[in-house]
């Protein structure tokens, strides 16, 4: 498609195809004219939750939200959690190397980063079963239009859920991100209930499945590139550049949506008003106009300007911390499992999602 068809449109679905690099960072970063307002408000209940979060809102509100919760996210403040999430982590991977098998995305990648976030917003660990499937319903929605009865049905239970963990927080307020914004003023009024709800279902959708599949795509490139998983074992200091290859390499974000507001040039085409637009963050991420040999998995590219955690405005407020965490985990799946391999028998399976790219399970 970067090829032929660099800006496309799909009659089917009526909606624009974004796939080399340099557009999809325009329209991600574009916010006049690329607008995240997509409209979520519908009756079916698809994406109410997210309608009135950080990541469907414009500037200036989209500033001002944001603002509210940039200081639990700053480097310095997420350098601070990292004891907790290397303990959580020799927790978790403490059973493993006695048995000698595992699936790490269910013994590892999935439940750490859940924990992390759960821990930052005051969410009972008990619960996170529980969000690990509204999630899975709700990332697995190829916006093929409208929703499945399974997707209103996840959105449904979860907007209870954080319903009545808000009211509980509202009459306790605890040292947690919930009651910070409960706390919170924008020009002197307090957040709406739907944008409380927004920052709650966006903090755990967002983080979670992203990250668990940060840390399984990692996996899966380190197994595919033996070469590199023995240099890492001398070398740990490399594993921030790994990192970040895999995240061009195997995005765990595949797509963002934008809707336009005005009528614009994009590539060689014209894309009307009020279109919806994908930005293919996967696509840009492997295109040989800003990456050399973009098929390699190379962790020695000097610059590596990927999009995976998008551009502009809207960059990925959790970054520090999905790196963090996917360090924390590679150092010690190497140090504590070092003749880590696949199971080969077992086959991979990948999520059924457009937007998210991961594995469903990680045998070794
Ligand atoms: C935004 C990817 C982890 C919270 C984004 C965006 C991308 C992204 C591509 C931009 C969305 C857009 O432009 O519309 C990722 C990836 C992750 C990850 C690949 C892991 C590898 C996290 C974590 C958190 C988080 C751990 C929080 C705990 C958010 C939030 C936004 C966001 C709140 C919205 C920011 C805004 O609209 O201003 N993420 N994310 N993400 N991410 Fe992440």
């Amino acid at each position: 498609m970067r090829e032929t068809a660099p800006v496309y449109y799909d009659e089917q679905s009526g909606s624009w195809h974004v796939f080399r690099y340099d557009d999809v960072q325009r329209t991600l970063s574009e916010y006049a004219t690329f607008s995240s307002h997509m409209g979520g408000d519908d009756a079916s209940g698809t994406g109410q939750l997210f309608a009135s979060s950080l990541i469907a809102t414009d500037p200036p509100r989209h500033r001002q939200l944001r603002s509210l919760v940039t200081q639990a996210f700053t480097p310095k403040a997420v350098d601070a959690l990292a004891p907790r999430i290397a303990g959580l982590t020799d927790e978790l991977l403490g059973g493993i190397a006695a048995r000698g098998s595992a699936d790490l995305i269910k013994e590892l990648a999935y439940p750490l980063p859940v924990i992390v976030i759960s821990e930052l917003m005051g969410i009972p660990a008990q619960d996170r079963e529980r969000f690990k499937q509204w999630s899975d319903v709700i990332v697995s929605q190829t916006r093929s239009g409208s929703a499945s009865e399974n997707h209103i049905a996840a959105n449904m239970e979860m907007t209870q859920y954080f319903l009545a963990l808000i009211d509980e927080r509202r009459s306790r307020p605890g040292h947690d991100l919930i009651s910070t914004l409960l706390g919170a003023e924008i020009d002197g009024q307090k957040l709406t209930v739907p944008e409380l709800l927004g920052f709650c279902a966006l903090l755990l959708v967002a983080g979670n499945e992203t990250t668990t599949n940060l840390i399984g795509n990692a996996v899966l490139c380190l197994t595919e590139n033996p070469g590199t998983m023995d240099r890492l074992l001398r070398e740990p200091a490399l594993l921030p550049q790994t990192i970040e290859e895999v995240l061009r390499f195997r995005s765990p974000v595949q797509s963002m949506y934008r809707m336009t507001v005005a009528e614009t040039a994009l590539g060689d085409e014209v894309v009307p008003a009020g279109a919806p637009v994908v930005a293919w963050i996967g696509s840009a991420n492997r295109d040989e106009r800003q990456f050399q040999r973009p098929a390699e998995f190379d962790i020695d590219r000097g610059q590596n300007r990927h999009l995976a955690f998008g551009h502009g405005v809207h960059f990925c407020l959790g970054a520090p911390l999905a790196r963090l965490e996917a360090r924390i985990a590679l150092e010690a799946l190497l140090s504590r499992l070092p003749g880590l391999s696949l199971d080969q028998g077992a086959g991979l399976e990948r999520m059924e999602s457009t937007i998210v790219y991961g594995l469903k399970a990680l045998p070794v």
